[in-house]
């Protein structure tokens, strides 16, 4: 068997359309476009790319976007007055903060300060719960595009055995709770988890989150299942590619998704989403 391909980039063109027409619809109607903030500290080269990627998907859809860019000095307090002073605003709908952040400021602390209605990120422990109970309101960006692309492949998600390959809060669990969702019996592994491999070999569905390049081998992979790689390496050859050995994943696999060009666009496509659908919220008051 040869996969076929997720095509990440033209799902994801698809997704921006749609948001784009929303947005057309919204100031037809004299409504204003939706706005998002988005924070970055520090000067992460990664962080500085992913930034600029989501700040042009906010223009090609007709988003106000701001960029405040902030010292790697910056202190814990400052950072928590700028988010205060964003949730104040009525021009902004979605708070961004890029992570990872400088040491001296804890993550969490700033996350849980964004107003919940505001957390286009999904991260605030308000929309995990949310998640958690089937109550979705705003949900973590690469997880719901990875539903979204399995939604495309058109294969009936219920009861099928998913393995997650890398337990963050930012992939990992909220991956396990969206499958749970969509009625998959999800398994979530980490660094400790025993025979990872006879595991993955289970599984009609494998998510791939571990930050290691070519980590997943082509041998896990059960005939016909979907592979989906979050992964983004760099290689020393200042080449990109992803947590699955692609090749030869491909040769068992019925779907998958490349790198780059797969999940990466779904999780800009899908922030575009998730702040159109923060601006409603606010319009509903
Ligand atoms: N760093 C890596 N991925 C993400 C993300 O999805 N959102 C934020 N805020 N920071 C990240």
């Amino acid at each position: 068997m040869s996969a076929q391909i997720l095509d990440g980039k033209a799902i994801a063109a698809d997704i921006r359309e749609q948001v784009k027409q929303h947005v057309e619809a919204r100031t037809a109607k004299g409504l204003r476009a939706p706005g998002l903030a988005v924070v970055l500290v520090g000067d992460n080269p990664a962080s500085e790319v992913y930034v600029r990627n989501k700040r042009n998907a906010c223009a090609q859809v007709g988003f106000h976007s701001e960029l405040i860019e902030l010292s790697g000095d910056t202190t814990q307090a400052q950072l928590l007055t700028l988010v205060d002073e964003l949730n104040a605003r009525d021009d902004i709908d979605g708070i961004l903060v890029q992570l990872p952040l400088p040491d001296q400021i804890d993550e969490d602390t700033v996350t849980e300060r964004i107003l919940p209605t505001k957390d286009v990120d999904g991260f605030h422990p308000y929309n995990i719960g949310r998640l958690t109970l089937r109550m979705p309101l705003l949900r973590p960006c690469t997880p719901r595009g990875v539903m979204t692309m399995l939604e495309r492949t058109g294969m009936d998600l219920v009861g099928k055995d998913a393995v997650i390959i890398g337990q963050s809060n930012i992939v990992g669990r909220p991956m396990m709770l969206e499958l749970l969702m969509a009625r998959c019996t999800p398994m979530v592994c980490h660094s400790k988890t025993r025979d990872l491999a006879d595991k993955v070999r289970q599984a009609d569905i494998v998510v791939a989150a571990v930050g290691v390049p070519r980590f997943v081998q082509g041998d896990w992979i059960k005939p016909g299942a979907i592979v989906i790689d979050v992964g983004i390496n760099r290689l020393d050859d200042g080449k990109l590619c992803g947590d699955v050995d692609y090749a030869a994943c491909a040769e068992n696999a019925a779907w998958i998704t490349p790198v780059p060009g797969g999940v990466g666009p779904m999780t800009v496509a899908t922030l575009l989403e998730n702040t159109l659908q923060a601006a409603e919220l606010h319009a509903a008051g």
